[in-house]
């Protein structure tokens, strides 16, 4: 059974003081804060068993392989895939999806169109620009509706132009936090025998997310935004589809046999996988999972649910605040501006009061200028924010709007 505060005492970064004042961080969606469980993982792999994985006939090897390759089955388990040929680790969810554009790259002509959803994170924006460029695909950004929710009917009247060839779209938008249909998107991309790209990097520390049931043919997740270190990530793809996309990086691991007369490749996963990888990380990411598993996740999310009502709840009933979009199916998220204050002041005047929340564009530059704002604050919940926090955030909020006021 979840209890936030006995979870709260996991991490012991929540005790700190910012500016003398108690930190509520409230920046959930740039990174999560990290348990004990996970950082003593990360420490007991360099302190026992600190090794390179395999490539070596000793022990401290083979108990690093066995903890990667378990880390692997773990991953697998959460995102409700079998086949552990189809979780690919890598760097985050960036390099997931600079993977899948570069790799799907093969099966692109110019002329061929690929649909992007107008609220996406730049890193699902710009490895297809990249290809607008080297072999003159046609981008078309998937309309937004007012409520601020990728619009799936749009897209449907979008795909009567018959090049369609990719549909890339985020599971959560991080600006905005609204829950797009990915179900619905990856259908659609079926019907017209397209690929489905779902960037999964908002999404995953906010609900159960199940590849197998989801059926996309590409999913891509970050670590560090549910509880595990930063610089690992996973592409979870179809086996089908990966064994006949050509691998990506060259180097060891990633190697069948090499020879001057030419080179052939693992198998799954490893044929994506080059070089050594972030190991500790792969093991740090483990365990979160199953720190997650252990505070009862689904628990936690209906807590985090029921914090963020309470922080729009109270936002809405502000004058003085504009909200970033109002979907009806919304996550952790509250993008938002004070009326004729910059966003830039206003987080730093949060942060006097030791709030921390993210300003800017939250590298979602379309989204800004769909809605013609030149940036945002952004408050984005995880399941150890209290309402006790929103309290007293919102009154810190009213000091702050008066300060800007006077
Ligand atoms: N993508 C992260 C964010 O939304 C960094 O803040």
């Amino acid at each position: 059974m979840f209890n936030c505060e006995t979870v709260r005492a996991d991490f012991p970064i929540l005790n700190r003081q910012i500016h003398s004042q108690p930190l509520v961080y409230f920046d959930n969606a740039a990174t999560s804060q990290k348990p004990k469980a996970v950082i003593q993982a990360i420490s007991d792999y360099y302190t026992g068993y600190n090794s390179n994985i395999h490539r070596g006939v000793h022990t401290l090897s083979g108990e690093a392989t066995d903890a990667y390759e378990g880390a692997r089955g773990r991953i697998g388990r959460w995102f409700g895939t079998e086949d552990l040929g189809e979780i690919i680790l890598l760097r985050g969810a960036t390099e997931a999806l600079n993977l899948v554009a570069a790799s799907l790259a093969h099966n692109l002509r110019s002329g061929d169109v690929i649909l992007v959803g107008t609220t996406e994170h730049h890193a699902n924006i710009v490895p297809w620009q990249q290809l607008e460029t080297s072999i003159g695909i046609k981008i078309v950004p998937i309309p937004v509706d007012s409520r601020g929710t990728l619009s799936l009917d749009k897209a449907r009247e979008l795909t009567r132009n018959n090049r369609v060839k990719v549909i890339a779209i985020g599971h959560v938008s991080n600006a905005i936090g609204a829950v797009n249909d990915a179900a619905g998107f990856v259908s659609l991309a079926r019907e017209i025998n397209a690929f489905s790209v779902i960037d999964g990097a908002q999404a995953a520390p906010h609900m159960r997310v199940n590849c197998a049931l989801l059926g996309a043919d590409f999913y891509v997740l970050s670590a560090h935004k549910c509880c595990g270190p930063t610089g690992i990530g996973v592409l979870i793809g179809r086996r089908a589809l990966l064994d006949e996309l050509p691998p990506w990086q060259g180097g060891g691991d990633m190697i069948d046999r090499v020879s001057f007369s030419g080179t052939t490749y693992n198998e799954l996963p490893w044929k994506f996988e080059a070089g050594t990888p972030n190991i500790a990380g792969t093991i740090g990411f483990a365990a979160a999972l199953d720190y997650l598993e252990k505070i009862d996740f689904d628990g936690a999310i209906a807590h985090e649910n029921r914090v963020h009502r309470h922080l729009i709840k109270a936002m809405k009933s502000r004058k003085s605040v504009e909200l970033l979009g109002n979907p009806e199916n919304w996550v952790s998220v509250c993008s938002f501006n004070i009326k004729g204050a910059h966003p830039n002041d206003v987080g730093t005047l949060l942060d006097q009061l030791g709030f921390a929340v993210r300003t800017g564009h939250h590298c979602a530059m379309p989204t800004m200028e769909h809605f013609n704002l030149p940036g945002t604050c952004r408050a984005s919940l995880a399941f150890y924010n209290s309402i006790d926090e929103v309290d007293a955030f919102i009154e810190g909020l009213d000091r702050v709007a008066g300060m800007l006021a006077g």
